[in-house]
């Protein structure tokens, strides 16, 4: 209750609704990764509205989760830059690995994998994101693995599966963060002054 009122004191008492969505995550992060019915109806009753409005937000946003995901969540983007950089084959080489289907949890309860449209990081095309609900509430995660393979991708569930942390971000060791491959080639040395006009010479 105290993270309740915690997120209810950022609004106005006559407007609780507003704390819908970050109470959906919390009750998201408290529940291993998805929302139950009751957990919605909980809300509704804290905010002071219909069930529905709470089930309305639940469903229209694909960050909330209303069937069992796995420990580890991972999330495929399938929008046009990363689809033209392989994200078919990034799914692909997921679920083949995993012996599962798109939103199937693995048997151990530990992988699941879902897909998501833009997240906003297609110049590090194909990328996936990772919701790790391993820590419950307090240490959970949600990062980001760009410029994946799909050997590289496996790479990285099996270091999750071993409890490690693979390092997030670009998995390109030639790139640094969204720069180009191989480093700068642009903007290299002091750039000149703007031409200005030579009174002196008029
Ligand atoms: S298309 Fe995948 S992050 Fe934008």
């Amino acid at each position: 209750m105290l993270q309740v009122n915690e997120i209810l004191s950022h609004y106005p008492s006559n407007y609780k609704q507003s704390g819908i969505i970050p109470m959906l995550d919390l009750a998201q992060q408290q529940h291993g990764g998805w929302i139950p019915v009751a957990a919605m109806d909980a809300i509704a009753k804290i905010v002071g509205v219909a069930p529905i409005r709470v089930y309305e937000v639940a469903t229209f946003y694909s960050m909330f989760n209303r069937t069992k995901v796995g420990k580890y969540h991972l999330l495929v983007c399938g929008t046009t830059p990363c689809m033209i950089r392989g994200s078919r084959d990034i799914e692909d080489a997921l679920l083949k690995h995993l012996g599962v289907k798109r939103n199937e949890v693995t048997s151990d309860g530990l992988f699941s994998v879902g897909e998501m449209e833009c997240m906003g990081c297609c110049v590090n095309a194909p990328m996936i994101a990772v919701a790790d609900y391993t820590k419950g509430s307090d240490g959970y995660t949600y990062n980001y693995y760009e410029d994946l393979t799909p050997k590289r991708v496996v790479e990285l569930v099996e270091m999750l599966r071993r409890g490690e942390t693979p390092p997030h971000g670009t998995q390109n060791p030639e790139r640094k963060n969204c720069g180009p491959a191989g480093g700068m080639t642009t903007l290299l040395g002091e750039p000149k002054p703007p031409p200005c006009r030579d009174l002196d010479a008029c």
